[in-house]
């Protein structure tokens, strides 16, 4: 089936614009963190799907044989294949129809897409039909039930309902959309496909401008390390960590 792909990265500058000339080294540690907790230490092919220009690589170059980064934006596989060279390799194409084979991969991330995908439900049936049996996949969702969204819902300011489960899509953000799901939406959808839910941390969890002034990004990091497992259980935070195993057969 096809699907309007609702963000195009061609030609966006992802790695200077929103990372290197933003203050987001709390951010990007946190990321780190929760997949060095998550990804299983040997793999034989990975693929990072939806790996732009293959900002987390160094997670899992070491942990796998063969890497594959697929992303639709040509422009960021470009500028990961002049990163990492020959260590990976690159795919183009659409989440909802992955160039991949029945149970070709035996693990895989999705960081920082759910966002942009407004059928969350067709592109985790794709990751599962391409993990093998036994596989791993490791997916962070995009919470709409955080602290600051039931603040301004509670106070008014925000006319989405943090705490129901339908999709949130904040247009203000991108007229194309900007999804935000419900953890509990997004569970059913990983137990409707059949993945085994092994592990979730809470990630990303003092994402805000006034907390890294107050406290510094180093200590922020430090408590993050603390507050991923430990919050988990909530599931409060803007980012959730989920570790997936397609059963064997
Ligand atoms: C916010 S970036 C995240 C990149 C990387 N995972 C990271 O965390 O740094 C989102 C990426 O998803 C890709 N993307 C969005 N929709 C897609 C789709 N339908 N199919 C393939 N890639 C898609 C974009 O091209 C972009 O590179």
């Amino acid at each position: 089936m096809s699907e309007k792909i609702v963000s195009d990265y061609n030609g966006y500058d992802y790695k200077k614009i929103f990372w290197e000339d933003a203050d987001r080294e709390y951010e990007d540690q946190a990321d780190r963190m929760a997949i060095r907790k998550l990804l299983p230490k040997r793999m034989e092919k990975f693929a990072d799907i939806g790996g732009g220009y293959g900002r987390l690589a160094n997670e899992y170059l070491k942990r796998a044989r063969k890497v594959v980064i697929f992303d639709y934006s040509k422009s960021e596989l470009k500028q990961a294949k002049e990163i990492y060279g020959d260590k990976i390799d690159t795919k183009a194409g659409d989440i909802y129809k992955l160039p991949f084979k029945d149970g070709e991969l035996d693990g895989l991330m999705m960081v920082r897409v759910t966002h942009h995908l407004k059928h969350l439900d067709k592109a985790v049936a794709e990751l599962y039909r391409v993990l093998k049996p036994g596989g791993v996949a490791v997916i962070e969702v995009a919470n709409k039930r955080t602290l600051p969204k039931i603040v301004r819902f509670i106070t008014r300011r925000s006319k989405v309902n943090p705490f129901d489960k339908k999709v949130a899509n904040y247009k203000e953000i991108s007229k194309d959309g900007f999804y935000n799901y419900h953890p509990k939406y997004v569970e059913e959808i990983f137990d409707k496909v059949g993945f085994k839910r092994e592990r979730v941390l809470s990630v990303s969890n003092f994402r805000s401008k006034g907390l890294k002034k107050v406290f510094g990004t180093k200590n922020l990091v430090k408590m993050e390390n603390k507050a991923q497992k430990l919050l988990a259980p909530i599931r409060f935070a803007p980012s959730i960590y989920y570790k997936l195993r397609k059963p064997e057969k």
